[in-house]
């Protein structure tokens, strides 16, 4: 039995930045809906576009923006160092290369695979060996892995089942594969729901992804909870049987946490509509009443999950002057939609705005620490999730 989650009406696709000469031409939006099937537990989009409709060769996300992200890869790929001791490294969604850097520094073997030609060059050249394309069943060649990472891949996958085949394939015998996701625990209780967009086809709980796994004689061993995109799982994966012994401390930790959230029950999926509205509410007025008080404002990130935002809530020019991002490829392009300019993070200090937006607010700490000195000019951020602050 099926029922809608979140129904956010039609909506760009969130990384489809607009050059200057697409300005004078029509986008197009599409239908953005998830529901949840009760028998599976699985949150899906409803009106899936195809890959090839959204695939931007020119991806402009490099995972290396971050030094926050960067942190905690290194920190990964140590702890999975100590306890697997891998030899044979795959990554799946490499981007560029900079968490197998890692694992190569320390002397494994490495090898990524990565669709976008623009972020597998960048893994090339820094000496990362990069295989360009998307991975699913059938798609590995080489020894099979004894570590297998997906990090932040397994909402991007059209066709889950597929994908996991393909982990039962590549993994040695012995081998560790762990899944980076954020939980659709945070995603509800909180009103993480800017993190939908047409590139994320699930939303997963531990619940639905064991399912999953079922079906490929694959199972959990372990799972942690890590703070990495508001909240997120990092799930320990094996073959049936293999000898690695479950954690069921662990794993009992956060099937408690689902329930009590209760992701078995379709009321809670269904009550996340009003969550999304009022929190659309909330931004709105506060932005009404800083506008009407004669103030500026800058929206700082260029996320996909900023565009889910700014035009369900149907902000821009309005409110907004421009955006900063410290990408270089998004820089000089528009958001899709509100087509706000992406300007150099330089323009903060130019322009001195009474207020700054923080649209990526799962690195809201490293943002405000980094732009500490917008204070002196008596600058504020704003947080617009959970629910709209001022800080
Ligand atoms: P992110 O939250 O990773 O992604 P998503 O696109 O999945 O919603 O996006 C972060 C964006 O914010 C990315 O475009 C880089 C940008 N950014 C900065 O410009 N400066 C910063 O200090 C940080 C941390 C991110």
């Amino acid at each position: 039995m099926k029922h809608v989650f979140a129904d956010l009406g039609v909506m760009p696709i969130s990384n489809n930045f607009l050059t200057v000469d697409q300005l004078s031409k029509p986008e197009p939006f599409y239908p953005l809906r998830a529901s949840v099937d009760m028998d599976t537990k699985l949150v899906q989009l409803d009106f899936p576009l195809r890959r090839e409709e959204m695939f931007n060769e020119k991806y402009p996300y490099f995972s290396s923006q971050s030094t926050t992200w960067l942190a905690h890869l290194e920190t990964y790929c140590e702890e999975m160092i100590e306890r697997f001791r891998p030899q044979m490294v795959v990554e799946v969604g490499s981007n560029d290369g900079c968490l197998l850097q890692f694992f190569k520094e320390r002397g494994s073997t490495v090898h990524g695979i990565e669709p976008s030609a623009s972020v597998a060059e960048t893994a090339r050249k820094n000496g990362i060996d990069t295989e360009i394309s998307f991975f699913g069943a059938g798609a590995v060649y080489g020894p099979p892995a004894d570590l297998m990472i997906a990090n932040n891949v397994l909402a991007h996958v059209p066709n889950i089942d597929n994908f996991i085949e393909g982990f039962r394939e590549a993994l040695a015998p012995q081998g560790v594969a762990t899944f980076e996701f954020p939980h659709l625990v945070n995603l509800i209780q909180k009103n993480q729901f800017d993190t939908i967009y047409h590139e994320h086809y699930s939303y997963m709980s531990l619940m639905a992804f064991t399912n999953i796994l079922n079906r490929h004689q694959l199972r959990v061993f372990d799972v942690q909870e890590i703070s990495t995109h508001g909240g997120s799982l990092r799930v320990f994966v094996c073959h049936w049987d293999a000898k690695h012994v479950i954690n069921y401390s662990h794993l009992a930790w956060i099937y408690d946490a689902e329930y009590d959230a209760g992701l078995d029950r379709p009321e809670v999926y269904q009550g996340f509509a009003e969550h999304i509205k009022e929190t659309k509410r909330a931004l709105l007025d506060l932005l009404i009443d800083i506008k009407r008080d004669g103030k500026s404002i800058v929206g700082y990130g260029a996320p996909a999950k900023g565009n889910t935002l700014l035009n369900y809530c149907g902000i821009g020019k309005d409110f907004i002057d421009f955006v900063v991002d410290t990408t270089p490829a998004k820089q000089g392009m528009y958001l899709p939609g509100s087509r706000l300019k992406i300007k150099h993070p330089e323009w903060i200090e130019i322009e001195k705005p009474d207020y700054i937006l923080i649209l990526p607010w799962n690195f809201k700490k490293e943002i405000m620490d980094k732009l500490v000195h917008i204070r002196e000019w008596g600058g504020k951020f704003i947080v617009p999730i959970p629910r709209a602050e001022v800080i």
